[in-house]
């Protein structure tokens, strides 16, 4: 990307486990690099950043959204796209990324519509817990992120990584990278023509009825 003329891009990154030595963390934070080195600006954090109780409507009734939520909405907000790196748990993604983004969803204008969104997993076993993303997938979607049709699944991730912490096998590095920077071309043709995406509509074959629609006409803005 820098021998192009590009749009400035900046990217929220998330490792979105809560363990100390998490393999997904540090998958993470390969992903920063390389979009730091795709001459695009980070946010690189992880799901610890943004802890919330478990959804409830009588709290959201009573308190409202929780700080870890809001915060996670002003950060995706000033992002032009989200990258993910969750563990996969019983064949899914973890129930703490489902909980923060239940209650990052019912920020109005809600702010998953439109965003471009690559996932990323990393797992002791050989699927590299690539089912956790494809069901990570459906939430996402279904609240009108485009997440990228790619996803790099991490297999036997615990033998993975290079004493300096890269990928050690060259081949698997470079699918990375390539990877990465395959997204970020997208993600940064999306920038230069927002006009592509228009509205959201929860669920567009049902008979409209204001009361209980759920429907957004306009891009949604930077905070
Ligand atoms: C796992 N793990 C796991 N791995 C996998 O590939 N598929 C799975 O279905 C599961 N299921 C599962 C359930 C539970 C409750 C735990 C605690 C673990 C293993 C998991 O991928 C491994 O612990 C990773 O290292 C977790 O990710 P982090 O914390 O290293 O990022």
């Amino acid at each position: 990307m820098p021998d192009k003329e590009c749009l400035p891009l900046h990217v929220l990154v998330v490792g979105a486990s809560l363990r100390r030595d998490s393999l997904n963390n540090q998958l993470a934070g390969l992903a920063a690099s390389a979009v730091k080195s795709d001459g695009a600006t980070v946010d690189l954090t992880t799901i610890a950043d943004f802890d919330c109780p478990f959804y409830d409507g009588d709290v959201e009734a009573e308190s409202g959204i929780p700080d870890g939520a809001k915060e996670f909405c002003r950060r995706l907000k000033k992002s032009d796209a989200l990258m993910i790196s969750s563990p996969e748990y019983n064949a899914s993604f973890s129930g703490a990324l489902k909980n923060l983004i239940d209650w990052v969803s019912r920020f109005r204008p809600q702010p998953f519509n439109g965003k471009q969104v690559l996932l990323m997993s990393a797992s002791p076993a050989m699927a590299g817990g690539n089912r956790g993303v494809w069901s990570l997938r459906v939430p996402l979607e279904h609240l009108g992120a485009r997440v990228y049709p790619d996803m790099f699944s991490l297999a036997q991730a615990h033998e993975a990584f290079a004493a300096d912490g890269r990928i050690a096998n060259d081949m698997l590095r470079k699918r990375f990278d390539d990877t990465v920077d395959c997204f970020l071309d997208l993600v940064e043709a999306a920038k230069r023509y927002p006009t592509l995406k228009k509205q959201w509509v929860e669920f567009l074959g049902e008979r409209p009825d204001a009361a209980i629609d759920r429907v957004e006409s306009s891009e949604v803005t930077a905070a």
